[in-house]
């Protein structure tokens, strides 16, 4: 099927003031590049001339600055859903330039499809190659496009000549029908494939292919700094005392790891324990230190929605494609962060926090409960309905300032019903069958920094009863203490008696 070839100048110029756009992909891999460029630089002068122009973006999950980034900087964004992660939409998000929705990424395509959103204008797609049929090769990440496809007016497709077509094999692209039609999702193990290779789309909706050739652009990991090296090796003797323990089957669960260094640290230190048996994952991304554990034969199979690689680990893969084909499998976000998979095949889901609670709260979002930081991405799908569900950061920010445990988190993603573990380099608290004021000690005395454990105890001490003993006055005095005086140690509880 031979599609109109046109440039992405020529496709930005479609767009109009307040049209709704979908994008492939989910993180930076699999969204398009060029045109949302061109949609930026139209934007500067629309705004130039004195006239309005915002679109209304949305995609799997974060993007990259080829996209959130250039059109943040030109203020081109009205709403935007479900997830973000550039410095310069935050800015604009947490000064209400941008309306920003922020969604459990399973939900969206679902919510798309009733119709949550609005009208779709136009879907864009990264495509490795495209059949003859008219059929795209995916790119690698797929996000929610496959709804965004179905529901869009019309599509452009962005060619990377950077992909190559030999990631044929490597999608599994389902559509899910809606309530009260929808059937169960026939995966019950993590290698368990449902749907088709291609994404088919409707060729009349094709207004033109624009020649791209990028790579994604993710930056490589910095070595991880001592704390991240400890939260790994606390989460990995964790999970040997369970296998040990026989809470884990001995075929051992599946994995979902956050993104980050400290996600990066746990998988480079699960490949190293002789201990745990080899195992899948079934996660929404995989960055680079899955690849080495495919190679060291240690993970056998992950299920994603997108291979988060650095470039240079990208290459490697694009360049040993026979050996990884099998090992990957790239499905929609409703699909890869399904809550009744997550469920049925038991994954253990680990997590970032911002900061947690005494009594096992968690926040992933708001710095100081009030500026967005990225959002609550896949860890809302995953902790609630993981086998076990655990959740890590740093005992303490900016140098001890700040306490990452806290009397009350300042903004509630995640509550103590879904959080069965919290680790920080300071150690474990296991929260399984602890009532309220047992799991306030084990997060205390095993979690906080040192020179937060009295203050923390003392926070305990103040509340009057109740199975879950807050001061409802005083349980802000973290965060009051850090906006008074810099510095959360200056807490006094003395003032709130
Ligand atoms: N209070 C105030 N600021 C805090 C803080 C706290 N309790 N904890 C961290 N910060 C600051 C850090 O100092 C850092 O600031 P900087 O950018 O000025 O250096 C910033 O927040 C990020 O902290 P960092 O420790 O580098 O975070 P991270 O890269 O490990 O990411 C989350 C942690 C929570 C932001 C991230 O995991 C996230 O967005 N999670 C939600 C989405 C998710 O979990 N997806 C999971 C499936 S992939």
């Amino acid at each position: 099927m031979a599609f109109n070839h046109i440039t992405a100048q020529e496709a930005a110029e479609m767009i109009k003031n307040g049209d709704s756009i979908g994008l492939s992909g989910f993180t930076a891999p699999g969204a398009p590049k060029f045109i949302t460029e061109a949609i930026a630089a139209k934007a500067v002068a629309e705004h130039e001339a004195g006239r309005p122009f915002k679109i209304n973006l949305f995609t799997g999950a974060s993007t990259s600055d080829h996209v959130d980034g250039v059109l943040s900087r030109a203020n081109a964004i009205n709403m935007r859903a479900p997830y973000q992660n550039v410095p310069d939409l935050r800015k604009r998000i947490n000064c209400h330039d941008v309306h920003y929705f922020d969604r459990h990424l399973s939900e969206m395509a679902q919510e798309m499809r009733y119709g949550f959103y609005g009208k779709l204008d136009y879907a864009i797609i990264e495509a490795a190659d495209i059949t003859p049929d008219g059929e795209v090769i995916l790119g690698c990440g797929v996000g929610n496009i496959p709804t965004f496809a179905m529901l869009a007016d019309k599509i452009f497709i962005e060619l990377n000549a950077k992909l190559p077509k030999s990631l044929l094999g490597m999608h599994d692209v389902v559509l899910l029908q809606d309530p009260p039609r929808r059937r169960e999702i026939g995966i019950y193990s993590a290698d368990d494939r449902i749907g088709s290779p291609v994404l088919k789309i409707d060729p009349s909706k094709v207004i033109g292919v624009v020649a791209t050739d990028s790579y994604d652009g993710v930056k490589p990991f910095t070595e991880p700094d001592e704390v991240s090296k400890q939260i790994g090796a606390n989460v990995v003797s964790f999970l040997i005392s369970e296998y040990r323990s026989g809470r884990l089957p001995k075929e051992f669960l599946p994995l979902q790891s956050g993104v980050g260094n400290v996600a990066n640290a746990v998988l480079y230190d699960l490949g190293e324990s002789s201990v745990l048996p080899t195992f899948k994952m079934y996660t929404e991304v995989i960055q680079d230190a899955v690849l080495e554990l495919m190679k060291k034969g240690k993970c056998t199979f992950a299920s994603t929605c997108s291979m988060t690689f650095s470039d240079k680990v990208e290459e490697e893969l694009f360049g040993n494609i026979d050996f990884f084909h099998d090992k990957i499998l790239m499905r929609p976000a409703e699909i890869s962060n399904n809550p009744e998979v997550i469920r049925r095949i038991g994954v253990i889901a680990m997590n970032t926090a911002l900061e947690a609670d005494i009594f096992g709260g968690v926040n992933s979002t708001h710095v100081l409960g009030t500026k967005m930081m990225n959002g609550i991405g896949g860890s809302g799908d995953f902790t609630r309905n993981a086998y076990l569900s655990i959740f890590s950061c740093p005992s303490v920010t900016k140098g001890g300032l700040i306490s990452n445990i806290v009397p009350m988190v300042a903004h509630a993603d995640h509550s103590e019903h879904s959080v069965d573990i919290v680790v920080t380099d300071q150690g474990i608290a296991d929260l399984r069958h602890l009532d309220p004021v047992d799991r306030a000690k084990a997060i205390i005395d095993n979690c906080a920094h040192p020179d937060y454990r009295p203050l923390l105890h003392e926070y305990l001490n103040l509340g009057k009863g109740g199975q879950t003993p807050h001061s409802l006055k005083a349980a802000f005095a973290f965060h009051t203490a850090f906006s008074e005086t810099g510095d959360m140690r200056n807490v006094n509880f003395g003032k709130y008696i």
